[in-house]
């Protein structure tokens, strides 16, 4: 939106999260609690972000450099309007501004662009919430007429006031030129002694200009943290409601609330998810595959038809369709494991291509290493990929066969339809078809006499 600006207040101390970091650097779901709100208004694609900060605004800066953010420093906390008049100079005059907090993180999307999208240029937007619980938070005090006519912060509120369950989300939309007259006339007057943001409602009511009242897609997108209570609370929100996302798009979850969705995991129809997941960062899972229990799973992409077993690590890969990988593997960043093929239990591979239908299934590491198709790598097989300086390759060609525990000391290359005994050691190439068997020869000794204890005395 080419004529939105946005301001996040972040100058809070967070006192009661009881760290020694910014509380908007607190985590939730894998990520800091002001990136969620920096991504979903990335998604709003607005004209500017700004952003107040307080007293850690340098840690703030350096964790947010990828972001293209205008900084703002409030040097004393005089309240919410104090902080949005500190960030004015900097908005775009012919711009509306979309107010945001750094510890509000689950604001969605969709509310925010249908509520930036209502809000009139001659009009002031307002984001209003019902809640059951309302303590704490400013109250929106409507006429008989239904129209609203200010809002009352708990601290001030008469009883009457207080038994209000609509409240205020703390989100606003606000042309500048009602920012410009506005703000430099708030006052302090009330029991904090701060200036209120919330007094440009009733300063929009008394010159009749239109306030525009919408709501959130789901309530849980208004709460804010303040303590690390709220935070793990907030965190088991989160992940339900991606969970259930997911859910309802036809995969099945044994048990939605021990599944963990740190970053972005889209999952396709028919699949099904144990218990006890972690996903984290972008993972994006085809249609039919099992997700059995104890398995994290990184940055990947698993196509259709995928078994991944128990106790599975995969990390910043590819797995084809209709593979099975685990129980108890390892898929270390940097993998392409293509279709049909197994990976097998204590199995660990690094930055290496496994070709179709090959098959790694026990107690084996492949790293650097470039596996053709229709391969076998017996149990124990090690790929010496390090020679204590640099990492070295290994290429195994179609159709070879590796017998177990064989070490293949890099660079080496197995050609195609070859053999390895087993418990070979290997250091030269192995041409097409042949075999090698690199160990000692075996000596049997007849009649052979075995040591007997020696008498002590
Ligand atoms: C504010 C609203 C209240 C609303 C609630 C929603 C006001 C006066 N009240 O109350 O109506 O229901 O949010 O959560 O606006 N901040 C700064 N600089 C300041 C003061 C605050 O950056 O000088 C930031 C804080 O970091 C925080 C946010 O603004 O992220 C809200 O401030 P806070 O003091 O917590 O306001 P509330 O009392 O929660
Ligand atoms: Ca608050």
């Amino acid at each position: 939106m080419s004529d939105l600006s946005v301001i996040i207040l972040a100058a809070g101390t967070g006192s009661r999260m009881k760290s020694k970091e910014p509380k908007v650097l607190q985590h939730l779901a894998g990520y800091a609690l002001i990136q969620h709100v920096l991504k979903t208004v990335r998604q709003l694609d607005p004209d500017q972000t700004i952003v107040v900060h307080g007293h850690l605004g340098e840690k703030l800066q350096d964790q947010l450099r990828n972001y293209d953010i205008t900084w703002v420093n409030q040097r004393e906390r005089l309240g919410t309007g104090h902080a949005v008049l500190q960030a004015l100079p900097y908005v775009k005059q012919s711009n509306k501004a979309l107010i945001l907090y750094g510890d509000v993180p689950l604001i969605g999307y969709d509310t925010l662009q249908h509520f930036v999208h209502v809000t009139r240029y001659d009009g002031i937007g307002l984001l209003t919430a019902k809640v059951d619980n309302p303590k704490g938070l400013g109250r929106i005090v409507r006429n008989k007429f239904n129209e609203i006519e200010y809002i009352v912060e708990q601290k001030d509120a008469s009883e009457k006031e207080k038994q209000i369950k609509e409240v205020n989300t703390g989100i606003y939309c606000l042309p500048y030129h009602y920012m410009k007259k506005w703000l430099p006339q708030l006052g302090n007057q009330n029991v904090q002694g701060e200036y209120y943001l919330t007094d440009v409602v009733e300063m929009a009511k008394a010159r009749q200009v239109d306030i525009r009242v919408a709501h959130p897609v789901d309530t849980f997108e208004i709460y804010g943290v303040n303590t690390r209570v709220e935070l793990a609370q907030l965190e088991r929100l989160y992940h339900r409601h991606q969970i259930e996302k997911i859910m309802l798009k036809g995969v099945t979850v044994a048990d939605p609330s021990r599944v963990d969705i740190r970053g972005d995991a889209k999952v396709g129809q028919d699949s099904f998810i144990d218990i006890n997941i972690v996903f984290k960062g972008t993972v994006i899972i085809g249609e039919n595959c099992i997700i059995g229990p104890n398995c994290i799973i990184e940055n990947a992409e698993i196509a259709s038809g995928v078994e991944i077993k128990a106790n599975t690590i995969l990390e910043g890969s590819y797995v084809g369709s209709n593979a099975t990988v685990g129980p108890y593997a390892r898929v270390r960043p940097g993998c392409h494991v293509a279709e049909n093929t197994a990976i097998g239990n204590f199995v660990e591979i690094k930055q290496s291509n496994i070709g179709e239908g090959s098959k790694v299934n026990h107690l084996a590491y492949i790293g650097n290493t470039e596996v053709g198709r229709q391969c076998n790598i017996g149990a124990g097989v090690i790929t010496c990929n390090y020679d204590g300086a640099n990492k070295l390759t290994t290429t195994i060609e179609d159709d070879v066969f590796v017998g177990t525990n064989s070490s293949l000391i890099a660079p080496v290359t197995l050609h195609k339809g070859s053999t390895i005994g087993a418990g070979s050691t290997i250091t030269n190439d192995v041409t097409d078809k042949q075999l090698a068997i690199a160990r000692a020869k075996q000596t049997n000794i007849n009649g052979w006499q075995r040591p007997t204890k020696k008498n002590k005395n």
